[in-house]
């Protein structure tokens, strides 16, 4: 029988390959699914091999994850606990597909994930994998504590030696880290203290914090067709060369960079810092075009179901008619969200530079004081006499009741 595997390269994922021929007998397939994690690939498949897989994949899949998961996540102006823009958590369900193709193509009966048992990222593998293919068996092996005995990296790399693979595995403990093209999460060492502050010499990777920025801000016009971006400084482009150049730009300027203690699905707290330098952005710059095209019921309507919508997608709930029915209400808001936003992007801050739109709502006759044909002055009378008038009711009822 045959299992599929979803493979890092990393050392967790690695022992994992000898541990399941051990004590199941499988044939592994190891799956390396590449949402953007910008790591070396090379060499992957000599080392999946050696450490004694059958097969080794790896699936290119930022486009997907891009065009599929994470804009309508920005469409939805989804951020989780007012911070968190949701980077893991949409890799997830992109990721889960990917296996389940995969096991499909080679009549596997199991999918193996590396993932913790305390953690966010089992559910959403698994909730992926149940929707897609509910016959198929998951093994996590490290909630499986009674056969998978190793607590350690030394543990792990023992492990590996006695298997036979000798590979120049770092055992020395860094920050758990999770990298795609939209995001790196970093968690562990002095994070695990919210009294602490982080050590942002040693963590960032995606940029530099906001004090080590350059003195000079820097502008950035993305364009926007229906709610997606389609080009950066006028030069038409795809979206995950899109927030590619925005991380660029966005990490050199200290942008996206937030420290957190989200509530995880599972109960507990975690203290993390996440680096989000292009998302940000893009985000920050989404929303700008919406403030000046949406009308005021649909902005409001669309925040609440934005909310809900981060929940859905933090608890890996994405293969849901929830989930569905969410992203085709924003898409129909989209319809008029096209046009340019300027901005400048400066030592961590976004800050306006001028956003137009052929279908802005925005009209400056009504705006300004001058009276206009539109607006009329006497108007706003009876209307904030209608508007106030519960209000008013209840005042008089204590006067009458205060006076007795
Ligand atoms: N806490 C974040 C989330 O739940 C980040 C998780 C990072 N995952 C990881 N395997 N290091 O989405
Ligand atoms: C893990 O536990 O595997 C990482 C953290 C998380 O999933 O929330």
């Amino acid at each position: 029988e045959k299992v599929v595997l979803a493979y890092s390269g990393g050392l967790d994922t690695t022992a994992i390959i000898p541990w399941l021929k051990e004590n199941f007998d499988y044939e592994v397939i190891c799956c390396c699914i590449d949402c953007g994690q910008g790591e070396e690939l090379d060499g992957l498949e000599e080392r999946a091999k050696l450490s004694g897989a059958s097969k080794l994949y790896i699936e290119n899949v930022i486009d997907d994850f891009c065009d599929n998961y994470v804009m309508p996540c920005v469409k939805a102006g989804s951020v989780y606990e007012n911070k968190y823009l949701l980077g893991t958590a949409m890799a997830r369900p992109t990721i889960a597909a990917k296996l389940v193709e995969v096991a499909r193509k080679e009549g596997a009966t199991a999918i193996c994930h590396g993932a913790t048992g305390k953690g966010n990222d089992q559910i959403r593998f698994e909730l992926g994998i149940k929707a897609l293919a509910p016959d198929l068996k998951i093994i996590a092996p490290w909630r499986m504590t009674d056969v998978w005995t190793m607590e350690s990296r030394e543990d792990e790399i023992a492990y590996c030696k006695e298997h036979g693979i000798d590979l120049p595995f770092d055992a020395s403990h860094s920050y758990s880290r999770d990298r795609n093209l939209w995001h790196i999460s970093h968690e562990g060492l002095e994070l695990e203290d919210p009294a602490v502050e982080p050590n942002y010499d040693d963590l960032l990777v995606l940029g530099v914090s906001p004090e080590k920025a350059p003195d000079e801000g820097e502008y950035i016009t993305l364009s926007f067709e229906a709610g997606v971006p389609t080009a950066i400084n006028g030069v038409k482009k795809k979206v995950s060369e899109i927030i590619t150049d925005l991380n660029a730009i966005g990490g050199k300027h200290g942008v996206g960079i937030i420290d957190i203690v989200e509530n995880r699905v599972v109960g507990m707290k975690s203290r993390g810092v996440y680096e989000t330098p292009g998302g940000t952005i893009l985000m920050e710059a989404h929303d700008q075009l919406e403030e000046l095209v949406l009308d005021r019921d649909t902005y409001a309507v669309k925040k609440d179901l934005g909310n809900k919508f981060a929940q859905v997608v933090y608890e890996g709930k994405w293969f849901t008619p929830l989930r569905e029915a969410i992203q085709a209400f924003v898409d129909v808001t989209q319809k008029y969200v096209t046009g340019e936003v300027k901005l400048k992007v400066y030592k961590g801050n976004i800050i306006k530079a001028g956003t137009t739109s052929d279908y802005s709502l925005y009209s400056e006759s009504l705006a300004s004081f001058t009276t206009g044909e539109l607006y009329d002055h006497h108007d706003a009378e009876g209307f904030i006499n209608l508007f106030g008038l519960s209000l008013k009711v209840r005042a008089l009822k204590k006067q009458e009741l205060d006076s007795k």
